[in-house]
């Protein structure tokens, strides 16, 4: 896609002419803010990395290029070689200690090296690795029986996979061959995967390939706060209602929907929207299929999965990312009757539900009921979002602090009223805090969201600090 250097070429420019605009940018129509004498100090953690001698990251950086593929990005002008994690804390080559906010692309749910986990893991590897379905293993439908207890309604039958594109495949495929439609329409502003196929479904033109898209149409995004509409759902289900009418035969095989589009920035969909779409994706014969890659597992603190933040049931549900906690995971749950579909003809995958990704995905279901990280996900991301709502008074460039639990974005504008995204001063303050130890992620069509999706063991210490840091680098930029 793009390289970080270029992109950082590109939108700097000049550093001390820049550093004068950002200056007019950020304190334009608010008063100065006074900033903290000192930079924030991250709270005590009590682990000591082992000492580390292998390749450091200039020559990891060389080779990397000479072998592996261009397309391939990183984040930081000098990219970190990140070689230990302990809970919800990274260390560099040099036993630098980082607040991790970003939990490996929302994947870490209970932690770095979850000691539960790694030892379900190597327990199992000790035992047996691999067979495939071909042969019985308990593992594989422990695990599948305990996900199936966290669905609402029918959904029971799980099948699995190795990532959420291979969910999201599995389950466009399944939508097109229940309903006998080929249509599948999905939201601007989605990622659903990086395949040819899920391709299709993604709706941000940075990851879109020119390659053929399938018969995939987007529909407006519910966005809130960018959206045409701002927070009016059923004027959005309006427009999925006329485009299912003029653009499509008038019947489809499926709508799919982040309900908290992550890679797209965080955004929440409008309230209600999700019940309004439904009913009309099942009155025009789809399927309707929830993508709970990232705000599966109680991360959005509310509720257990995104899809019930707007009271409906999916026929289809996605999942990978938090399921394995850092393990290659993904899972599609749906009823028995659209899973029938599947047995008209043979439906295999090798490594999916292995002993061991088994093993580590039940582990993790079992520490996040045990530690409770969906009330401590909610108890948490209420009080940073208030701390946020709170910077965002104080600092102009925060133009929206949005989501729920531990599933945040925090998106910069240069100008509140025409909401121009703050590409550069996003880059410099992404740089800043990375220096004070904070890593977060980066999102949205412009690149202009702070992503906030930390482990779930994220302490409210964490939160005090990540923002303390955030209002730092604001005032010293
Ligand atoms: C919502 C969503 N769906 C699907 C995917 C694809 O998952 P994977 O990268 O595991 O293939 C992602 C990845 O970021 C995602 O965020």
């Amino acid at each position: 896609m793009f390289s970080q250097r270029n992109l950082w070429r590109k939108s700097l420019g000049s550093k001390p002419v820049l550093t004068q605009i950002l200056r007019r940018t950020l304190f334009a129509s608010t008063p100065s803010p006074s900033p903290s004498e000192r930079p924030p100090v991250l709270p005590p953690f009590d682990h000591q990395p082992t000492p580390y001698n292998k390749m450091m990251a200039d020559e990891i950086l060389k080779k990397r290029k000479e072998f592996l593929g261009p397309s391939l990005f990183y984040y930081y002008q000098k990219p970190l070689n990140i070689v230990e994690g302990k809970m919800q804390y990274l260390y560099d080559e040099s036993g630098k200690r980082y607040l991790d906010a970003f939990a490996g692309i929302v994947t870490v749910s209970c932690g770095h090296c979850h000691p539960d986990i790694v030892n379900a893991v190597v327990e199992q590897t000790k035992l047996l690795q691999h067979t495939t379905t071909i042969y019985l293993h308990h593992a594989i439908v422990e695990f599948a029986e305990a996900l199936a207890s966290k669905m609402p309604g029918n959904l029971k039958v799980v099948y699995f996979v190795n990532s959420g594109t291979e969910a999201n495949e599995l389950a466009m495929m399944m939508a097109r061959l229940y309903t006998g439609n080929l249509n599948m329409i999905a939201l601007r502003n989605a990622y659903h995967g990086g395949s040819a196929g899920t391709l299709g479904l993604t709706a941000l033109h940075t990851w879109k390939y020119p390659i053929p898209q399938g018969e995939v149409h987007h529909v407006m995004n519910p966005n809130p706060y960018r959206g045409a509409f701002g927070s009016d759902a059923s004027r959005y289900a309006d427009e999925v209602k006329d485009h299912i009418a003029y653009a499509t035969p008038g019947s489809v095989a499926g709508f799919i929907a982040e309900t908290f589009q992550g890679v797209g920035g965080a955004a929440e969909l409008a309230p209600g929207y999700l019940k309004l779409v439904y009913d009309i994706v099942h009155q025009a014969g789809g399927v309707c299929i929830a993508d709970e890659v990232q705000s599966g597992f109680g991360r959005t603190g509310s509720h257990y999965w995104g899809f019930q933040t707007q009271g409906v049931i999916p026929d289809i549900v996605t999942m990978a990312k938090g399921i394995g906690n850092g393990l290659p995971l993904g899972a599609v749950v749906t009823t028995p009757e659209i899973a029938q579909v599947m047995s008209q003809r043979i439906q295999f995958n090798t490594f999916g539900g292995n002993p061991v990704c088994s093993a580590g995905g039940h582990a993790v279901l079992k520490v996040l009921d045990k530690e409770n990280r969906q009330t401590h996900c909610a108890d948490v991301g209420s009080h940073l979002v208030r701390r946020l709502k709170e910077l965002q008074n104080k600092h102009e460039i925060i133009g929206d602090v949005r989501g729920r639990g531990l599933m945040l974005g925090v998106e910069l504008v240069t100008d509140r009223k025409d909401k121009t995204p703050a590409k550069a001063e996003t880059l410099i303050l992404f740089e800043k805090l990375k220096d004070l130890g904070v890593l977060l992620g980066k999102g949205g069509l412009h690149g202009n969201v702070f992503r906030i999706k930390p482990p779930m063991c994220f302490s409210k210490e964490d939160a005090d600090f990540l923002v303390d840091a955030l209002d730092y680098a604001i005032s010293t930029i």
